[in-house]
């Protein structure tokens, strides 16, 4: 018998599991719950982008993309970030599609963060940034967000800015909880890190889903701004194709020399048929206009249907994210909201995430969050089941 053991490498990441969308959906399907837990539409994407899809697959679409991307698609995310915000970026030089946002967010900060960096985000957060952040050798610095709205603590920010910080790790509207940003906030931004050498990753994979009068803040619309930002976007979310996974990232041409050091050794390039699907997508008809009326109506919808229940739900200014109190609901006030989340599982049938699990250290505010990217019919089934608590 040979007497030597292989010992495994020291995990890189050891605090990290399966992540609670995979948890939730599984326990959706054991107990056969309806899913308002994962982010993603239980309705299909439009038939002539399928269509497009089939023609690259019967075409030339085959075989790799360049690495930064396929030209058209390119192109045609230049025009449209010029028609909404004003800027024009080059497509040679400044754009870069990935697969998907997360591919982005990790590109990001691994080309642009060294060891011992300070990384500020705003909790609670997407799940991929710490461990991104953690895997660059960069040091997570979160700041809770103001628990009665969700809003900015900006003195908190400020007072998190270190001669070390590197990033600022900003998303709205912002999952889970549906906030979005005001010019308000754009301006304290400005005013935190003028004369600072601080980037900012803007996580804007929602900006066509804004509810707000005044419509999403992106940063590309703020020169300044821009100058400094890695912006990242998904057709997941526009097209209602998340498993298409395919995203991109806007940035000055001097940070996405870097990013795509980075993006080229990831992945290289992303799913080619697919790029030529979405850049045919957005030259003939996309539905980017009316996605934030379609979804406030779904929203709407949603809470309409809720308005019996003993749920208490919280502002919804973006994404396709209900947070719903559970605090004056007497069964379930005692419990955490990871146990409630549980418990509407498997006894109610309907499957939510926890808010306090988009925390580093969790911070339980009583709060569940529902996806309502659903059909109207499933929205109503839920709820129907949510009355009844
Ligand atoms: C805030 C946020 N950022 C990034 C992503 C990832 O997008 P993608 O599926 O394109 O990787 C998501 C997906 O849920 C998200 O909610």
């Amino acid at each position: 018998m040979d007497p030597f053991t292989l010992q495994l490498p020291k995990s890189r990441l050891p605090e990290v599991g399966t992540n609670i969308f995979s948890i939730m959906t599984a326990l959706a399907q054991k107990y056969g719950a309806i899913n308002l837990a994962q982010g993603f539409p239980d309705f299909p994407p439009d038939e002539d982008l399928i269509g497009y899809a089939m023609e690259a697959l019967q075409g030339n679409g085959n075989q790799y993309a360049p690495m930064s991307g396929y030209p058209d698609l390119k192109h045609q995310i230049a025009l449209l970030t010029e028609t909404l915000y004003g800027y024009k970026p080059d497509p040679e030089t400044d754009i870069t599609i990935t697969s998907g946002a997360t591919e982005a967010i990790t590109d990001a900060i691994l080309a642009l963060t060294s060891p011992g960096d300070e990384v500020i985000l705003l909790e609670p957060c997407y799940d991929s940034y710490i461990p991104a952040i953690r895997l660059a050798g960069a040091i997570p610095i979160p700041v809770a967000l103001n628990t009665d709205d969700y809003s900015v603590n900006w003195e908190a920010v400020q007072q998190a800015i270190t001669a070390k910080t590197r990033f600022i790790i900003i998303n709205s509207p912002h999952n889970p909880t549906g906030a979005a940003w005001t010019i308000k906030d754009i301006h304290k931004l400005r005013e935190l890190v003028k004369h600072t050498h601080i980037l900012i990753l803007s996580d804007e994979v929602y900006e066509h889903i804004c509810f707000l009068p005044e419509g999403h803040q992106s940063i590309l619309k703020y020169p300044d701004l821009a100058e400094r930002a890695i912006v990242v976007s998904s057709f997941g979310k526009t097209f209602h194709v998340t498993g298409w996974k395919v995203g991109y990232c806007i940035a000055p041409p001097n940070l996405t020399m870097e990013f795509r050091k980075v993006h080229q050794f990831v992945t290289f390039s992303t799913a080619h048929p697919l790029q030529q699907a979405l850049a045919k997508k957005l030259q003939h008809q996309s539905n980017i206009q009316s996605l934030s009326g379609d979804f406030c109506h779904k929203r709407d919808f949603f809470l309409d249907q809720m308005k019996n229940s003993k749920f208490r739900p919280l502002p919804c200014n973006g994404t396709y994210f209900q947070l719903m109190s559970f605090a004056d609901i007497p069964q379930f006030a005692e419990f955490p909201d990871t146990q409630v989340a549980n418990i509407l599982t498997e006894e109610f049938g309907v499957a939510t995430i926890p808010v306090s699990v988009f925390y580093n250290s969790p911070i339980d505010n009583k709060v569940l969050r529902f996806c309502f990217a659903k059909k109207e019919e499933t929205l109503e089934r839920a709820a129907q089941r949510l009355c009844k608590i």
